[in-house]
């Protein structure tokens, strides 16, 4: 397993769309960091936040995609794009789901969903149970960086065992977004409650995807094992998904995770 196996399934790629690049050159820049790692699969996942001008469309999420795409291929940067969104949690989430307004991820039934910075960790947990109850398939974006998710029994391993699933950022673990994100994202890990390991990466100059070197300490953090079922098995399970089957997590060889598997 090497860094080249890794499949982003977290990433702001397209142009124009969030917080991510502005244009067409700085896309293909982010994508110039993936393929020279030999990374040649990722998710675009724009920011989705009702109220915001990070609303962007399915359709034309698949047209920046398709746009995106061509210009890399014209470029010869052979990264491969598959589309998803990564979709705040709002009062409004399941009439949208159910109207089909979001992308799940790739050809998954799996969607990306955003917990808020500032709502309480009792709302997250309503919405997780109405999207569970109604059958909705989840991706819990980076919930060691939520300040309410911090310090209150991390309830998340119930919600684990009820179908969702948790992506950490590699960020997270790297210390990036200091000391208390890294010790709960490691914590969760341990937990026995985490299926991906992503980038988040917005850009080449901050949050961009890890380096060599960050590769090498996340091995050392984790052991080769885990991240490689956290950043290769695991998103490539997830990209041939288009049915409903159980995924393991993994960490440390326990009982508990033998048992799940
Ligand atoms: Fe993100």
């Amino acid at each position: 397993m090497s860094l080249s196996d890794f499949i982003d399934i977290h990433t702001h790629i397209l142009p124009g769309l969030d917080d991510g690049p502005n244009n067409l050159e700085e896309s293909a820049a982010l994508a110039r960091c993936y393929t020279d790692m030999g990374v040649t699969q990722v998710i675009a996942t724009s920011h989705y936040i009702p109220g915001t001008a990070w609303t962007a469309s399915s359709q034309l999420i698949l047209e920046k995609i398709a746009e995106l795409q061509g210009y890399l291929q014209r470029n010869n940067i052979p990264l491969a794009i598959f589309p998803g969104m990564e979709i705040a949690c709002h009062k409004k989430l399941q009439e949208h789901l159910e109207a089909q307004t979001f992308l799940p991820l790739g050809t998954s039934f799996y969607y990306l969903l955003e917990p808020s910075f500032t709502d309480s960790a009792e709302f997250l947990f309503h919405c997780l149970d109405l999207l569970l109850e109604q059958g909705w398939k989840i991706i819990l974006a980076h919930p060691e960086r939520i300040p309410s998710l911090r310090g209150m029994g991390y309830p998340l391993d119930e919600f684990v065992r009820r179908g969702i699933r948790i992506q950490i950022n590699t960020g997270s673990l790297l210390g990036k977004f200091g000391a208390e994100s890294k010790h709960v994202g490691l914590q969760f890990i341990e937990s026995n409650c985490v299926h991906y390991l992503a980038s988040d990466a917005h850009g080449v100059n901050s949050r961009r995807p890890p380096t060599l070197e960050e590769w090498l300490q996340l091995q050392t953090t984790l052991g080769a094992d885990v991240l490689e079922q956290l950043c290769c098995i695991n998103p490539a399970q997830l990209l041939a998904e288009n049915t409903n089957h159980q995924l393991g997590t993994i960490k440390i060889k326990t009982e508990k995770q033998n048992d799940r598997q």
